[in-house]
């Protein structure tokens, strides 16, 4: 055993038990306690796997104290403002940033696929039409494995690459009928003329026959500025390491299942209000303030132990300092304000509990500030988009991340059945 290891005494009995430390390249270390349970007959108890390691990976790295984000080494910063959302899918995918072929044919590829199984569009039609569009993308998602049943000659690296962007170009046109199913409108079929987040737009907005929106202002083309938004925030919700949703993803990918319905598993993990459902609940929370005079009354409630009330879009895991997502959130809410013309009741409503959140012990102490599910709901709020997609865009952000996940949980030799222990307190 090399010399960096940690020893563990029970107190009771002074027996001792050495166990390797592991350093990764960036980030706390770990201890390799995988024979612990073999050389002591104890568990560990980590309920929320605070201090737990679930994995080796090389896709995302986040430092909570410093506000750092990084997928495949890259600050997310540099790639949120240079590069847009296809080519951090091939980055989180390939391990690098493409060439301008790579891009061009992973731009033509997710266009040619976009397009869903007759069948899944037909069984998502005997969804009831009130249904929330979670559920029809959780539940097309795990049909969609029945239309393609590829996880049997998962071999090459192309069957790996065909499996993910599949998926990953399906999403948009999921999200989008699922939306138009809920309002009961026709399905607008993908554009191959249109760009990845372009068409996406495009699937929302069209009238029957593919003609744009029109509004009191007159014809409603999509403006490049909604797209470049909406790619932005894609490319922030593309990984975020082993967040609840993707460790979900990675304990069906180790039972052996399906890829797509480890993805389904992480949709519906995803649609809480703790995870990415927060987008949702943070402009509901807003419109429930209703003004910037009530702001005080409902940070009062969040800060009262006794009542279950929280500031939604407020607080993480793993950020202690900020998260650098919305930071560029934020920003990309100042850009819009001016641009679009935009100064609504919600964004002073929000502006206010920032500024109170940011500056009260009780949120100060915790070391609570926004995170991305704070900005995002706001920012999609106003560009138009219905509050029922907020947690159905992140996911189509996310399923790159998923997918990735998956893939390196596939080729990790080290991988085994996720199946934690338990303290009994029964009878
Ligand atoms: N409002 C008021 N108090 C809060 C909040 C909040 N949003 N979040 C945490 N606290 C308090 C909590 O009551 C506790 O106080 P005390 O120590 O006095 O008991 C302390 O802060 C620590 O909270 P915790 O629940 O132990 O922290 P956690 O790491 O288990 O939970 C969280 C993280 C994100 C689930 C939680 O902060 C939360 O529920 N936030 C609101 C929902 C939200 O915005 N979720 C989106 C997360 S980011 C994107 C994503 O994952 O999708």
């Amino acid at each position: 055993m090399s010399d960096k290891t940690m020893t563990l005494i029970d107190n009771r009995t002074g027996e001792k038990y050495e166990y390797p430390i592991l350093e990764g390249t960036r980030g706390p270390a770990a201890v390799d306690m995988r024979s612990f349970y073999k050389d002591s007959g104890m568990f560990s108890y980590d309920p929320g796997f605070t201090s737990t390691a679930s994995c080796k990976s090389e896709i995302t790295f986040i430092n909570g104290e410093k506000g750092e984000l990084r997928y495949r080494g890259l600050p997310i910063e540099e790639l949120a403002t240079g590069h847009s959302y296809l080519e951090v899918c091939h980055l989180l995918l390939e391990g690098e940033l493409p060439t301008e072929e790579q891009l061009q044919n992973l731009d033509l590829e997710l266009r040619h696929r976009a397009f869903l199984p007759e069948g899944l569009v037909r069984l998502s039609q005997t969804i009831p039409d009130d249904a929330h569009p979670m559920s029809v993308m959780s539940a097309g998602v795990t049909a969609l494995s029945a239309f393609y049943y590829e996880h049997l000659k998962l071999e090459t690296p192309e069957d790996y690459r065909e499996m993910a962007h599949r998926i990953i170009a399906k999403m948009p046109t999921l999200a989008a009928f699922a939306y138009r199913h809920s309002i009961g409108a026709t399905y607008i079929y993908p554009d191959i003329d249109r760009s990845f987040t372009e068409n996406f737009l495009y699937m929302l907005r069209a009238y029957p026959g593919g003609k744009m929106h029109r509004d009191p202002d007159g014809h409603r083309e999509i403006k490049p500025i909604e797209v470049e938004a909406l790619d932005t925030i894609f490319t922030l919700h593309a990984d975020h390491e082993q967040n609840a949703s993707t460790t979900v993803v990675r304990s069906v990918a180790s039972t052996g299942a399906h890829p797509y319905v480890a993805i389904s598993s992480g949709i519906s993990a995803l649609w809480g209000r703790a995870h990415g459902g927060a987008n949702e609940s943070v402009i509901e929370q807003l419109r429930m303030i209703g003004s910037v005079e009530n702001v005080d009354k409902y940070i009062a409630r969040a800060k009262d132990p006794n009542d279950p009330f929280r500031l939604m879009g407020f607080g993480h895991r793993v950020y202690k300092n900020f998260d650098p997502r919305a930071r560029i959130l934020k920003k990309l809410q100042d850009q819009l304000r001016d641009e679009l013309n935009l100064d609504t009741e919600l964004m002073r409503i929000a502006q206010r509990i920032e500024e109170i959140a940011l500056s009260d012990e009780y949120f100060i102490q915790r070391k609570l500030y926004p995170n991305i599910d704070f900005y995002s709901g706001i920012i999609l709020t106003a560009l138009g988009l219905p509050r029922s997609m907020f947690t159905p865009i992140f996911v189509i952000g996310r399923t790159v991340g998923w997918i990735a996940q998956w893939i390196e949980f596939k080729k990790d030799k080290e991988s085994k059945i996720a199946r934690p222990r338990q303290l009994y307190v029964g009878k």
